[in-house]
């Protein structure tokens, strides 16, 4: 197993595919930014399946058991089931999981599930069409992305849980209307406070929507309970309806960081570790793999990185050497 300078052990790989999306979600890929003229990571650049399942299979042995394929949006991969295949039969890996917009999710859910899936979170910030098409910049009906929804659970990648970014402006006064439609489906809310994360959204404190003020106004229609996590280090905290009506989330990375016990590891579309979502530097992997290094020379420079490891960003945020833009989430995968 292996630790970084906050004894933290590694455990978690989240596996960016592509840093492309078909929405432009204005705290993610603001349109004026991510336009026309935005160069995304030119084909030859990006890692083949292949090279994907090598490097999962390295790091497993470094004491990955967990695998969350992102992206920007990773369902826009071509056969990307292919790849959750390759994934799911490496041998250590206990836990498939894909964070998707939802938008062709209706349509490859079947495949995803019979190819070892085993569970999706679909990002969603509205589910009345105005709102929707408003915090996703783009003409596309919400109901295609409900539907997504339940043919997950119909085939089984379930729980499904939606992350609903709640931002001032975007969809503060829409909380309620958000819980009140999964609540008693089995699906679980999780609302995120608005991050600082890239160098593109204009993130400004005034925006961001306090976890304590999402669960009051929650609480305030439906009890709620706190519930114990999952599993140490769990990102999100729990809670459960007093009537029944099954869980929510709250992800509090500004006013409640979790970085005591962060486990994750980014990879991102082209082969570059990065040890901290806001991180503004990477470690290079693929030129390593594709001049022929050897399983074990690829995890010595992991086991290098993860070892100088000392990032603890939403627990300071002091902020990143002045000229040094933070990776953009599309890029290093949420
Ligand atoms: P499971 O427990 O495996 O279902 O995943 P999770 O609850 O960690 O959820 P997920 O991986 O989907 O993360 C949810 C959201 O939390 C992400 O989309 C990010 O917005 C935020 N998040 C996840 N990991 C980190 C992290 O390391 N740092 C910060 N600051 N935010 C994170
Ligand atoms: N703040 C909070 N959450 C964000 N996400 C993307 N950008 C931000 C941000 N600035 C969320 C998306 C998605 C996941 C990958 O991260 O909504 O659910
Ligand atoms: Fe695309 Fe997800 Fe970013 Fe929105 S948050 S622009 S859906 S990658
Ligand atoms: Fe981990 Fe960085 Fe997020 Fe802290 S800010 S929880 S170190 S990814």
């Amino acid at each position: 197993m292996l630790f970084d300078t906050l004894r933290r052990p590694l455990r978690d790989l989240r596996v960016s595919v592509t840093d492309r999306c078909n929405f432009r979600c204005a705290y993610c890929m603001p349109r004026d930014v991510f336009d026309r003229n935005h160069v995304f990571l030119p084909r030859e650049q990006i890692l083949t399946f292949e090279e994907i399942e090598r490097l999962v299979t390295v790091f497993t042995g470094l004491g990955v058991e967990k695998i969350r394929l992102t992206g920007g949006e990773p369902l826009l991969r071509h056969g990307i089931a292919e790849l959750v295949e390759r994934i799911a039969s490496v041998e250590r890996i206990t836990d498939v999981a894909m964070t998707t917009n939802g938008s062709t999710l209706a349509r490859h859910a079947a495949a995803l599930a019979d190819a070892g899936l085993d569970r999706v979170t679909v990002s969603l910030d509205a589910v009345d069409d105005a709102r929707f098409r408003h915090a996703a910049d783009i003409d596309f009906p919400v109901a295609r992305v409900l539907e997504g929804i339940d043919e997950a659970k119909r085939v089984g990648l379930s729980p499904v849980k939606i992350n609903t970014v709640v931002r001032k402006g975007l969809n503060e006064d829409a909380l309620v209307d958000i819980a009140g439609m999964f609540r008693g489906t089995g699906h679980i809310v999780r609302f995120i406070e608005f991050m600082d994360v890239g160098s593109s959204n204009a993130w400004d404190l005034s925006e961001v929507v306090s976890a304590a003020e999402i669960l009051s106004t929650i609480g305030a229609k439906w009890p709620l309970d706190p519930v114990e996590p999952n599993y140490p280090g769990e990102v999100v905290n729990r809670w459960r309806y007093r009537d029944g009506a099954g869980e929510i989330g709250v992800i509090a990375s500004v006013t409640m960081p979790f970085c005591g016990e962060c486990t994750r590891l980014r990879l991102s579309a082209d082969g570059s570790i990065y040890t901290c979502l806001f991180a503004y530097a990477g470690t290079d992997l693929r030129d390593a793999l594709r001049e022929g290094a050897t399983d074990t020379q690829i995890a010595e420079i992991v086991t290098d990185v993860w070892e100088a490891r000392t990032d603890r960003y939403s627990e300071e945020r002091v902020g990143v050497p002045i000229g040094l833009p933070k990776v953009e989430m599309s890029y290093i995968g949420g």
